[in-house]
């Protein structure tokens, strides 16, 4: 696209309630490779087939860090202060969560914070149901940027959760101002749990990546299909491919779309040209060593505490307490 066409598409969709998510995919589209952020998977039906990605036989991380929280809730539990606040980022299902909470009886307040709005609202009203007394404080935010906590939250001590590995899904200079940031928000003191999906054989990288049901392509593609409603594109979704490998290299899977021929598509105004087997690059997923991951947390101002992993060595779930020097 031409510097004057992006100029106009920018007006155009400035003023509409999808600027930011038109202004990045504008940008992302223009870029060399294309990318687009991982972070506009997660509308209501990519947080469902997220879900669904979790429960295929060859996506191991979210059994193997589900067996690490069973075995060491308690030992968890005792590292979140009494009337604190738990700030969980990314709590997509809020499934794992519920296995800290039945340790936490004192719990000030739960406040789940995600980018995905529908869903949170739709797991925070079933969390409700399941754990009555306890003080639930849903945050639709981008944690990615800058947000606010609640005020009614603003005197309690804070603890951080972030499982998943959704760390992973961060570039190394994000990460690392991620986990700066979340240092600020939990304060002097505060704690950080963080679950970091293992470096392991690649063919166990690549088939979690790459299930035989089809569900992370589906996942991947949602993107597309999200772009056609929000945006009004006109992506061909039987013209671009589900395409995920480990680039061992840099340590990440990379998913890509790959565009079956050559074709334009068009968003609002604007045109985009793909080469025949030119992609998208739609994620990357960071795996870390325990040793790579502590390092990373002390340089952000972080003291490892604790880590614990399942028994294939597959997962890792660190404790971190925020350094007095910071
Ligand atoms: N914590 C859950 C879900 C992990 S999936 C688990 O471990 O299973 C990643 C979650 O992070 C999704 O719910 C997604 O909506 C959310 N997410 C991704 N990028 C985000 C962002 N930039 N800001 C807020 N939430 C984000
Ligand atoms: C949320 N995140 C850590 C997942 C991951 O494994 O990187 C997202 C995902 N992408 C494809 N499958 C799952």
């Amino acid at each position: 696209m031409t510097a004057h066409a992006r100029r106009i598409v920018r007006q155009k969709l400035s003023d509409e309630p999808n600027a930011g998510l038109a202004a990045d995919v504008i940008a992302g589209l223009s870029a060399h490779p294309k990318q687009l952020p991982p972070k506009y998977f997660y509308d209501a039906a990519g947080s469902e087939l997220f879900e669904q990605i979790t429960q295929q036989p060859e996506y191991y991380p979210t059994r193997s860090e589900l067996e690490i929280l069973d075995a060491h809730a308690g030992d968890i539990a005792k590292l979140i202060p009494e009337g604190a606040a738990l700030i969980e980022f990314g709590s997509g299902s809020t499934r794992k969560a519920r296995l800290l909470l039945r340790e936490l009886r004192t719990l000030g307040a739960y406040v789940p914070v995600d980018i995905s709005g529908e869903y949170l609202h739709q797991e925070t009203a079933a969390l409700r149901q399941d754990f009555p007394q306890l003080n639930v404080v849903p945050v639709e935010a981008d944690f990615t940027k800058p947000f606010s906590l609640p005020e009614s939250i603003a005197a309690l001590p804070r603890a951080g959760f972030f499982p998943g590995s959704t760390l992973g899904n961060f570039e190394p200079h994000e990460a690392s101002a991620f986990l700066r940031h979340a240092g600020e928000m939990v304060g002097a003191n505060g704690v950080l749990i963080l679950g970091v999906d293992l470096v392991k054989a690649p063919e166990l990288l690549h088939a979690a990546y790459n299930d035989a049901a089809g569900v992370t392509a589906q996942f991947n593609r949602n993107l597309l299909v999200r772009l056609n409603r929000e945006l009004g594109a006109d992506f061909d979704l039987s013209a671009f491919a589900h395409h995920a490998f480990y680039n061992a290299h840099k340590s990440r899977i990379e998913m890509h779309l790959v565009s079956a021929r050559r074709q334009r598509v068009r968003i609002d105004g604007a045109s985009f040209q793909f080469r025949a087997g030119e992609t998208i690059h739609t994620e990357c997923s960071y795996k870390y060593s325990v040793d790579s991951l502590r390092c990373l947390a002390r340089g952000t101002g972080w003291d490892p505490l604790d880590v614990w992993t399942d028994a294939a060595g597959y997962f890792s779930v660190h404790a971190l307490r925020r350094s007095d020097e910071v």
